[in-house]
């Protein structure tokens, strides 16, 4: 054992590349190697030797291991001292969260409109029937009522932040418009405000329609508010959001919180997923003097126009979006790819 040592001790000190000394370990380690010969010739050896010699084999496997690592470490590059730290190495990317497509358009409407000098306005989710009908002039017979169509809450413990005037029974708004009557109440004319938010209805669930959903509801009030500066500032609002080249058609309609009153159509000359040209947008008019007198406003003097559009519908068009669950199932995939330039 002791010449072997030496042996593979001077070829060792003789290796000068990793592939030379990778050629001794295999002389030794490989199948046919000198430590696995070794050790089948212990079955040749009588059972008293067996014993003894196995040990010198396994002393001088462990020596050879260390020997041969030992001469891998002295070839191994020189590594600079301090950490192992490349600043050139390019960073791995850590996956980042966006601003989802329901918000960023939401924050484009709002700019749009803060230039316009709207503010920003808000009411709770959680209305009476005063705040989401009487106050709007929806007389109590009115199918949006209905049981079937809006969500109403049984438990009035649920008790809403926002104070409570009128009463009725507690629901889920089922419209943006109450942030109308709360805005007239906090502040006196002129007013202009502009509130996106969140409105429930019960609805079948299917690609156009869902349960919850947002709406954004616009009101401006004034001493000379009038048709031609609700189709101005409307017009304006909605080409910046579908492009310069869209023509607008304002279809006579009935709300009852308006006279008159209006759906806007948008006319697209290239239709893409939607195939339609004209498509409805928003519903508007002037404000109904019943509302604003309700709200200690004296029609007289001031008048008002109000909107109110859906921030989905309006996604679908722009972003051409065929199904409304995607913006609430989360799909990472569908997030990614949306484009709304905010
Ligand atoms: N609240 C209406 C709806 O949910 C939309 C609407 C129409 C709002 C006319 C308005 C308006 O302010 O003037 O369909």
């Amino acid at each position: 054992m002791q010449e072997r040592v030496a042996e593979l001790r001077a070829s060792l000190q003789a290796a000068e590349t990793e592939g030379a000394l990778e050629a001794i370990r295999i002389r030794y380690f490989g199948r046919h190697g000198e430590v696995p010969r070794l050790l089948a010739s212990l079955g040749t050896l009588p059972p008293e030797r067996r014993r003894e010699a196995g040990r010198a084999i396994n002393n001088f496997k462990a020596l050879a291991e260390k020997a041969i690592e030992e001469r891998r470490a002295e070839l191994a590059p020189a590594r600079p001292k301090g950490p192992a730290f490349d600043a050139t190495l390019p960073g791995r990317p850590v996956p980042e969260g966006s601003i989802h497509p329901i918000s960023r358009m939401c924050r484009r409407i709002v700019e749009i409109f803060r230039r316009l000098g709207f503010a920003l306005a808000d009411g709770p989710e959680v209305e009476n029937e005063f705040y989401n009908f009487d106050a709007l002039n929806t007389p109590p017979d009115h199918p949006a009522r209905n049981e079937q169509d809006t969500f109403f809450l049984k438990d009035s413990t649920l008790l809403p932040a926002a104070p409570f005037r009128g009463g009725g029974r507690l629901l889920l708004r089922s419209q943006t418009s109450p942030v109308q009557i709360r805005a007239m109440e906090k502040q006196r004319p002129p007013i202009r405000i502009i509130a996106p938010g969140r409105c429930y209805r019960r609805d079948e669930i299917d690609a156009t329609h869902s349960i919850a959903f947002f709406q954004v509801e616009g009101l401006v009030v004034e001493e000379s508010a009038s048709l031609r500066e609700l189709k101005g500032t409307l017009e304006l609002v909605f080409r910046e959001l579908l492009g310069q080249e869209t023509r607008f058609r304002f279809r006579p309609h009935y709300f009852p919180f308006t006279e008159p009153s209006f759906e806007i159509d948008g006319f697209r000359p290239s239709p893409a997923k939607t195939g339609k040209e004209w498509l409805e947008l928003c519903g508007c008019g002037m404000v109904h003097p019943k509302v604003l007198s309700g709200a200690g406003i004296d029609p007289d003097r001031y008048s008002g126009f109000a909107f109110g559009f859906g921030i989905e519908r309006l996604l679908m068009i722009v972003e051409e979006v065929p199904d409304l669950r995607l913006f609430t199932e989360n799909d990472v995939r569908f997030l990614r790819n949306q484009s709304c330039p905010v």
